[in-house]
């Protein structure tokens, strides 16, 4: 039996969960879903906003669909999603972009970077410090590396003109992308960022470092119509978790006006991982003929719900089925 962990999280993380949780049950009705609870409500609640069993629990799945949790900026707060891509060693962030057109894979290092947590706040002073190692720029620049081999090309996001972390990041990346005989390409993150918008079908794998990777996925979103569309895959060598690149988006929570579909495509990428192609593609397909049915939710300025547009993806799937 294949076991899938279902986090909701925190805000619209209730409301696109359930569509794309029911999406996979209409596909693949052999899976067992368990739901285990995180987040920062939970926290409010409890005064625990995860605890070792519940990671303990995570690591039982054979993969995580996961919504999102609220991280407040607060100094002692630590981030539900960061703890447990950490605990479960998820290095590998892929988040695709792509469109009619355009194909773009973002590889975003998960793991360490700005996001080692070796930080603390004084009286006048703050430091984080960002750690780029050998090990972890190896390991998600193969990552990078096996992608571009199913693909076409390479491009590397650093600021190494201005942080010696990333002149040793880059270094690392172009030995390795030379020992796989690729062809070498390479950007400052913030010159990339605008080309990404400019001329998106120059793009097609970018790797980068953490906080770069994971401006840079908020920023390409603008290409396919914002967070809503974009899903991610968070992969390790054990464990794997698939979530919408968005947030909790507290100003739309309880609304009912979240768009699913990024966490629908999440749904897709966990169907993916289980080698089970052809209902990830059954997903894509159902959201293309539901858009075209004129069936969208308010962020493409049309008036369905997100209950709405899920129920239509389930019907349309079911249809699907029965052909
Ligand atoms: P956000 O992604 O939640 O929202 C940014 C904007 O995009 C908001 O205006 C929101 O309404 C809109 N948006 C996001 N998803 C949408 C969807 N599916 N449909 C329609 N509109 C959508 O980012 P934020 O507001 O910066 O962060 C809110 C909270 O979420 C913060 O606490 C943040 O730390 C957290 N967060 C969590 C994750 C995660 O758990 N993986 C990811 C990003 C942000
Ligand atoms: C994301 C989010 C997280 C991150 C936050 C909420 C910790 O922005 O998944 O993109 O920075 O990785
Ligand atoms: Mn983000």
């Amino acid at each position: 039996m294949t076991r899938i962990a279902v986090v909701e999280g925190d805000g619209i993380g209730h409301e696109v969960i359930p569509v794309a949780a029911e999406a996979l049950s209409t596909l693949r009705p052999d899976l067992e879903l368990f739901s285990v609870e995180v987040g920062y409500h939970r926290w409010e609640v409890t005064g625990c906003p995860c605890g070792d069993r519940d990671i303990a629990r995570l690591k039982t799945a054979d993969a995580i669909l996961f919504g999102a949790v609220t991280t407040p900026p607060m100094k002692d707060y630590q981030s539900v999603v960061l703890r447990i891509r950490k605990e479960l060693d998820l290095y590998a962030n892929l988040r695709p972009v792509k469109e009619a057109g355009f194909d773009i894979l973002i590889v975003r290092e998960n793991t360490e970077g700005l996001y080692s947590g070796i930080e603390e706040i004084g009286p006048d002073r703050a430091t984080t410090l960002r750690v780029v190692t050998r090990a972890g720029t190896e390991r998600i620049v193969r990552a990078a590396i096996r992608e571009t081999k199913k693909r076409r090309h390479l491009t590397v996001g650093h600021k190494a003109n201005v942080l010696k972390s990333d002149v040793f990041f880059r270094t690392i990346c172009q030995e390795e992308v030379m020992a796989a005989g690729l062809v070498w390409k390479e950007r400052y993150i913030d010159a990339l960022a605008l080309d990404l918008l400019l001329h998106p079908t120059e793009y097609d794998v970018v790797v980068t470092t953490n906080i770069f990777g994971d401006i840079l996925s908020d920023v390409a979103s603008y290409l396919v119509g914002g967070l809503g569309f974009v899903p991610s895959a968070n992969i390790g060598d054990r464990y794997a978790l698939f979530e919408p690149v968005h947030g909790s988006a507290p100003d739309i929570a309880g609304k009912d006006i979240a768009n699913p579909i990024a966490a629908l495509r999440s749904a897709g990428m966990l169907l993916d991982y289980l080698g089970d192609s052809a209902s990830a593609s059954s997903i894509e397909s159902a959201i293309a003929l539901v858009l075209s049915r004129g069936i969208k939710t308010r962020d493409m300025c049309g008036t369905a719900g997100t209950r709405e547009f899920g129920a239509a993806i389930v019907r349309e799937l079911e249809r699907a089925a029965r052909r």
